[in-house]
């Protein structure tokens, strides 16, 4: 008898591989954050934009991809056992679970915003928004549909909780489904559906008839891609720079635990250096073309230029897709059946990142805690479930937007920073070279040698430090926090503290219980794939 689990039978084509993966980092922020994290900046934007892809966001892929398949190589599927292969240190494996915490409880708000598109799609079908005329009856309408707008101790509302429970079930069915079965051919269809969906709004938004004489496609796009001779006064505020690679980070998933899951079901000699480029090449163009061409460019044209500024900086970020986008619809022909495609693009785009969101921890308690697959699915499933409860039901006392901040944002920014000074420091580099090339069907450029060895972590290094200087004090100390706010904000982080503390428990109850499974050899059979398919297949 083989010790520990048996690795799932991995991914089933190249195709599969590289939808999945640019899959879980094409998401609502390719459509939604991007161009709302642009757009104030003007064109200055897009200048650190592409150096933080090029310099940290490749690399931070690269480097991700082949931490997750020499992992996978030792049966592994995530962070802790992969660190601790990395580095012998009784400490790697507690920093490895932030490769769990973090995309598990980013999972927890993440479903519940997709299933607002769900929601709208529906709503947009059903022309339940028609009759609406003002930008403040959209946003009032979507008060109502969250709840938040009639909130008394909760804001619930059963529409929008019905469509939560239909997309928590569907991503719940796609998870339990396994790799190759589930999130494979889920990718697979979703993500060349949305490619489409996105060209076809992308078409349509640009070519609407200009409405003014400032109201035009071309004012729309300047928003994003014209660089004027006062921009780089902006280039020297850091300010740009940071919401530019923080963006690069969000974007591309990285610093979250879920590439390295799924990079764990790779055999020992798949090549990853093309296709970790070919997936990131997917997510850029979907989010820079695709992304790029249809929120901004429509808000210019129906509002102009000033009052489509003034919509992001007073709502964020969602405000256009959720309030802005449905209005216009109301006003071109056939302007409903687009803004079902646009919702019903934002749902794939969703689910195909919310499906890898809760795979690390199954992994990890089918792996490391040898639960088996279908307790694993409903252990997840219930807690999951449990902890979305205050997400929605407190929304309207911004513990959504607390997750968000500890896990999303800060946390993926820190869990960058651990991971690129394990593999180019204490693996080190000459090693993750080498690990990186096995199999490699593209050459990487030597000059990403020095690139992973210096500026990847240094600059992953400065950002936490930068992090803590800018506002991280104020966050800790609640200082700009409503005061009927504080308990819920307090329930949030009890909920991040209560999972951490799981995870902590566990990673030390696996090595305790079957310390010998963390020193086993490599595991050789998984280089063989018909020998994992007769296993595979005699357990199922
Ligand atoms: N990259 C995905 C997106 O753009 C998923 C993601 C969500 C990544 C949340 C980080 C945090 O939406």
């Amino acid at each position: 008898m083989r010790r520990g689990p048996v690795k799932e039978l991995g991914w089933g084509s190249r195709f599969g591989l590289i939808m999945a993966m640019a899959g879980n980092a094409v998401g609502l922020g390719n459509f939604l954050r991007f161009p709302g994290q642009a757009a104030p900046y003007g064109g200055a934007f897009m200048v650190p934009y592409f150096l933080a892809l090029i310099l940290i966001g490749i690399p931070l892929a690269w480097i991700e991809w082949s931490i997750g398949r020499r992992g996978g190589a030792y049966k592994h599927g995530t962070t802790p056992g992969m660190f601790y292969r990395l580095w012998k240190h009784p400490i790697s494996k507690y920093l490895g679970i932030f490769g769990i915490l973090l995309p598990a409880m980013v999972g927890v708000y993440y479903i519940y915003i997709e299933s607002w598109a769900l929601g709208y799609a529906w709503q947009m079908a059903t022309g339940m928004l028609r009759g609406k005329h003002t930008y403040e009856e959209m946003k009032a309408s979507f008060g109502s549909y969250v709840g938040t707008a009639n909130a008394g101790l909760i804001s619930f509302s059963s529409v929008s909780y019905s469509f939560f429970i239909i997309a928590f079930l569907i991503n719940i069915f796609v998870l339990g489904r396994g790799i190759a079965k589930g999130i494979e051919i889920v990718a697979k269809y979703c993500m060349p559906v949305l490619i489409v969906l996105g060209m076809i709004l992308a078409v349509r938004v640009l070519t609407l008839p200009p409405r003014g004489e400032n109201q035009t496609v071309s004012h729309g796009l300047a928003q994003i891609w014209r660089l004027s001779p006062q921009d780089f006064q902006t280039l020297m505020r850091p300010h740009v720079w940071i919401a530019a690679t923080g963006q690069i980070f969000f974007t591309l998933s990285v610093g979250l635990g879920m590439v390295h899951t799924y990079a764990s079901y790779l055999k020992k000699k798949h090549d990853l250096t093309l296709n970790g480029l070919t997936a990131c090449a997917t997510n850029e163009f979907v989010e820079v073309v695709l992304g790029g061409s249809i929120v901004i460019p429509a808000a210019v044209i129906f509002f102009g230029v000033e009052r489509a500024r003034e919509i992001v900086a007073m709502d964020g970020t969602f405000a256009i897709g959720f309030y802005a986008l449905p209005l216009i619809f109301e006003q071109i022909p056939y302007g409903e059946i687009f803004g079902v495609m646009w919702f019903f693009l934002l749902f794939l785009a969703g689910l195909t990142s919310s499906m890898a969101m809760f795979t690390p921890l199954l992994v990890f308690l089918e792996d490391e805690l040898q639960i088996d697959r279908r307790v694993g699915v409903l252990l997840v499933a219930f807690f999951a479930f449990i902890m979305m409860q205050p997400v929605i039901l407190f929304q309207h006392h911004k513990v959504l937007d607390e997750l968000d901040y500890w896990m999303g944002t800060f946390g993926l920014v820190l869990f960058v920073a651990i991971e690129t000074v394990v593999f180019s420091w204490i693996f080190g580099v000459d090693k993750g070279w080498e690990e990186l090339h096995l199999g490699a069907e593209l050459k990487i450029p030597r000059i990403y040698y020095y690139i992973m060895k210096y500026v990847t972590p240094v600059f992953a290094v400065g950002l936490v430090v930068w992090f803590c200087y800018d506002g991280l004090l104020e966050k800790i100390t609640m200082k700009n926090v409503a005061s009927e706010d504080v308990p819920y904000i307090w329930l949030a982080r009890i909920m991040i503290l209560l999972m951490a503390s799981f995870l902590m428990w566990g990673v030390w109850y696996a090595w305790q219980t079957h310390p010998k499974f963390f020193e086993d050899e490599e595991d050789t059979k998984s280089e063989n794939s018909d020998d994992i398919k007769t296993i595979e297949d005699a357990l199922s």
